[in-house]
């Protein structure tokens, strides 16, 4: 963090971040691909097994429970249903719903058993697709958004069971059409924030290029401002290069053993010249037994790093700003507690809970009067996850901010 990288440096790091890129986008498609293959076997199956039931009277109507699955056949083809991931419905060759499993009933209601599945889940896409599976004999895929009761997106896939009936299957996919928009929508502010100082790089170049040419006091001027755009790019491009080297690794634990002293008095040092700069005096509060944690170290160098830029460049000048480790318990063990306060004019409470989204910033033109990339919070929560740890934020408006965050306490391993 904070190196200088030189153009050939970042070139390389854009592209180690579009190879990231692309390894995520394969590793994610791999994925959705493998969980299609593992429906479209179960889906074989259960029509053969479905088939096998098909000679056997119906009975009556059971009582439609509240919870569970629901069947109006003999209980095997809810066995059968219930052996599945998605909401599944089993409709015979007039679309009576002959079956449903308790993900199927979660989703429509129980009463929903026995019913013309074109009444009971009254959406167009639904019918048309469970319209063109019976009458083609073939299985038919479609993505539907807004049905059944939590209004989730599902891909209904409906698909001949033997003997007219049909078996459709609603895979929940809202957590990855999520997943998806987050991806669209960093993307875009990613570029976002990239452009903004390259179209100033690129009107100064051409102003040098023209009319201030011949004007050695423009030219000082403005090669000043493009430093500073320059600079803000090579810290977005680190920033971003921080995060996806994050989460790339986000579900490996750290394993070593550090001690606490040491990065505390490393933290000191980096950020003398800003709070002399700013009249600002440092304050730590550090519990003398304070237990080693486990750790990497270099990650916990970052967070308390962003966490201190901010309590700088958002803390009024001349307060203090305190440094607080403690022991503490929570849920997973014992931990250490560490927290940055400063005095200044805190945040509005609406604002709190979306900080650690990247780029959301309270004032965005001041965080970047201020060199910030929006970035600071986003990644310091990710590496506190990392560490099983959680970040918590407090403000209030014209007192202060103070963010404290848990690590785990190397005993708890024991
Ligand atoms: N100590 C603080 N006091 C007041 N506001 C803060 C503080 N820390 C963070 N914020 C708010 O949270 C936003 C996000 O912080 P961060 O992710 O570090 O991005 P950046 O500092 O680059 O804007 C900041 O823009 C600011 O609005
Ligand atoms: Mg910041």
């Amino acid at each position: 963090m904070g190196d200088d990288l030189n153009a050939e440096g970042a070139g390389w790091n854009r592209w180690i971040a579009v190879a990231s890129a692309v390894v995520l986008a394969a590793a994610a498609g791999y994925a959705f691909a493998w969980q299609e293959v593992i429906g479209a076997a179960v889906l074989a199956l259960l029509a053969a097994a479905a088939g096998a039931f098909a000679a056997r009277p119906p009975r009556k109507l059971p009582e439609p429970a509240a919870e569970g699955s629901a069947s109006i056949d003999d209980v095997h083809p809810s066995i059968t249903l219930d052996s599945l991931e998605n909401a599944a419905v089993l409709v015979d060759r007039n679309f009576g719903i002959l079956a449903m499993n308790a993900e199927a009933v979660d989703a429509f209601g129980a009463h929903a058993l026995g019913e013309d599945i074109r009444i009971a889940i009254r959406h167009p896409a639904v019918i048309e697709t469970v319209t063109t599976a019976m009458r083609q004999n073939r299985d038919s895929i479609r993505e539907i958004e807004g049905i059944g009761r939590h209004s989730t997106v599902f891909r209904l896939r409906a698909g001949p069971a033997g003997d007219a009936r049909l078996l459709l299957s609603f895979a929940d996919v809202s957590p990855a059409r999520l997943a998806e928009r987050m991806r669209a929508d960093f993307v875009a502010n990613a570029s976002h924030e990239l452009r903004t100082p390259l179209a100033t790089l690129v009107g100064f170049i051409e102003t040098l290029q023209g009319p201030a040419a011949n004007d050695p006091a423009a030219r000082a001027r403005f090669l000043d401002v493009m430093a500073n755009e320059a600079a803000r790019m090579t810290r977005l491009v680190d920033d971003l290069m921080s995060l996806s080297r994050i989460e790339l690794d986000k579900n490996i634990r750290p394993r070593e053993i550090i001690d606490l002293a040491p990065v505390f008095e490393n933290v000191a040092t980096t950020s003398a010249v800003a709070l002399e700069a700013d009249k600002r005096q440092l304050v730590m509060n550090l519990d003398p037994e304070l237990p080693q944690v486990i750790a990497d170290k270099d990650q916990v160098l970052q967070v308390l790093h962003n966490l201190m830029t901010n309590a700088i460049k958002y803390g009024r000048t001349g307060t203090p700003i305190t440094v607080t480790a403690e022991r503490a318990k929570a849920l997973q063990g014992e931990v250490v507690r560490i927290a940055i306060a400063d005095v200044g004019d805190g945040i509005a409470a609406e604002h709190i809970p979306r900080l650690t989204e990247r780029f959301y910033r309270v004032d965005t033109g001041r965080s970047r009067r201020l060199g910030g990339t929006g970035l600071g919070l986003a990644i310091a929560k990710h590496i506190v996850e990392r560490h099983r740890g959680t970040l918590e934020i407090t403000s209030e408006q014209g007192v202060g901010t103070a963010i404290s965050f848990t690590l785990p306490a190397s005993v708890s391993q024991i």
